[in-house]
């Protein structure tokens, strides 16, 4: 099953996302729109879980890492379909907790977590955090001894493997404002550390080898590293791990310089993860720990599609072609910050050939404000709609109101009906929290 199938060209001619006409969307809520395609979610959350299912007996749990997509009704999918979740600030354990998200079933992460992020969490019976400071470990305790409770923590290790896209490096890297080292110690020590607090329980590790990747070697061995430690510290200090979480970081398809994943791929990525814990725990000799992963982008990233209008359109004689958007990097800053490429069609005109090659801008005033630069695309006229694809991870999460410009609003799209799940702003919304004092009035 291709699970990109939602994602058409009907017979008008027109884009076509999980069953509804882009061209209708654009016309019934405005541009820009994130548009995103449930059931795309829903396969995606589906294959991971099944495979922990059929390959690890269920021994485990895929947490949704909310930093991707956050808003209260991706909560709600991820506890329909039986996921736990992962957040990384006290506003995405909020909205989680406002979506009704059963608190046992979250993580929560983060190198600097805010005294009263901790209160929080806490307070709302949170399931696990995961220790990445001597000092958290500190509050995390005294919270839980006033409480009366033990708080069950996992530590933030790096198990010395970084993966980018294509590739991967094994290191010994101990510069990285996450986690503690394997390699230096500073893992074991902050283990010792943890299992002297007595309001801690700690579960076991965790890890985030990076994102965007598609080398299955990496994540191997990942957990090849992450189980030679939990080895290493079963011999050394007697404590056995019994949850390894191995983070997210499973590749999307942005332009056909990726490769197009099937669900099947990504079945396959995690076998691999989960054979190497079997083999590793049978050599250690300990019961095979609870796995954890946190994939992000995989499941919301091709979900999601961004419409805008085509306003105005420049070419600059043997330059470039600037074809200029009611959008930018207000609504998506990946290109301006990381130069992260996209493929775009005119979701209007989506059989006709691409002709030319043009950059796609943004109106914010900055000249480095782009989505795309040097993609191909019929002959653009203003009014066209025009859609940018695989824009549903990090791009909502990171939109700003730079410029006072309007964070675009964003719909669910269901077997052709779409609902609002985050309703459109107002200029009202921009000046809400605007005070003027008395001596400028
Ligand atoms: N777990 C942890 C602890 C993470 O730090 C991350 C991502 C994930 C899970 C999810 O990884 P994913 O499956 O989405 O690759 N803003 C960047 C991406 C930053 C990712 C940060 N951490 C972007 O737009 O590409």
């Amino acid at each position: 099953m291709n699970k990109r199938s939602t994602l058409k060209i009907n017979d008008k001619g027109h884009l076509e996302i999980g069953g509804a006409d882009a061209v209708s969307l654009a016309e019934k809520y405005g541009t820009p729109l994130y548009v995103f395609d449930e059931e795309h979610i829903r396969n995606m959350m589906r294959v991971y879980k099944k495979t922990i299912l059929k390959e690890y007996g269920g021994n485990g749990l895929v947490l949704y890492a909310s930093k991707a997509f956050s808003c209260k009704a991706m909560y709600k999918i991820a506890d329909s379909e039986g996921l736990g979740v992962d957040v990384v600030s006290g506003g995405e354990f909020y909205t989680a907790m406002e979506a009704g998200f059963p608190a046992q079933k979250v993580y929560m992460h983060g190198n600097n977590k805010l005294l009263s992020e901790l209160i929080y969490a806490v307070n709302h019976k949170i399931g696990t955090i995961v220790v990445d400071s001597y000092g958290e470990a500190d509050v995390i305790d005294e919270l839980a001894a006033d409480r009366g409770i033990t708080q069950n923590v996992l530590i933030r290790i790096n198990p010395g493997v970084v993966a980018h896209t294509h590739e991967f490096i094994q290191t010994a890297r101990t510069d990285s404002k996450f986690g503690f080292s394997v390699s230096d110690g500073a893992a074991k020590d902050i283990t010792a550390y943890v299992l002297s607090k007595s309001h801690l329980r700690l579960r076991g590790y965790h890890c985030h080898i990076g994102s965007q990747i598609f080398e299955k070697q990496s994540f191997v061995l990942a957990a090849e590293k992450m189980m030679n430690f939990v080895g290493d510290i079963k011999n050394s200090i007697g404590f056995t791990a019994d949850t390894i979480n191995m983070g997210g970081g499973f590749g999307v398809w942005y332009t056909d310089e990726d490769p197009k994943l099937q669900l099947s791929d990504y079945a396959e990525y995690l076998k691999a993860v989960i054979d190497t814990i079997k083999k590793k725990s049978a050599e250690i000799g300990i019961s095979e720990p609870y796995l954890l992963i946190e994939p992000g982008r995989s499941i919301v990233a091709e979900a999601g599609v961004t419409l805008y209008t085509v306003g105005a359109i420049k070419e600059i004689p043997g330059v470039r072609k600037y074809v200029s958007i009611d959008g930018g990097m207000f609504d998506n800053p990946r290109y301006a910050l990381y130069q992260s490429k996209y493929s775009v069609l005119l979701a209007n005109r989506a059989t006709e050939l691409c002709t030319e090659q043009v950059s796609i801008a943004g109106k914010c005033c900055e000249s480095g404000d782009l989505i795309a630069v040097n993609v191909p695309l019929p002959v653009a006229k203003t009014g066209d709609i025009l859609a940018v694809l695989t824009t549903g991870a990090y791009n909502y999460s990171m939109a700003s109101n730079y410029n006072r410009n309007f964070v675009p609003a964003a719909v669910l799209v269901y077997k052709g009906a779409a609902d609002y799940i985050v309703k459109p702003q107002t200029y009202e919304d921009l000046v809400r929290n605007d005070v003027v004092p008395d001596r400028l009035k």
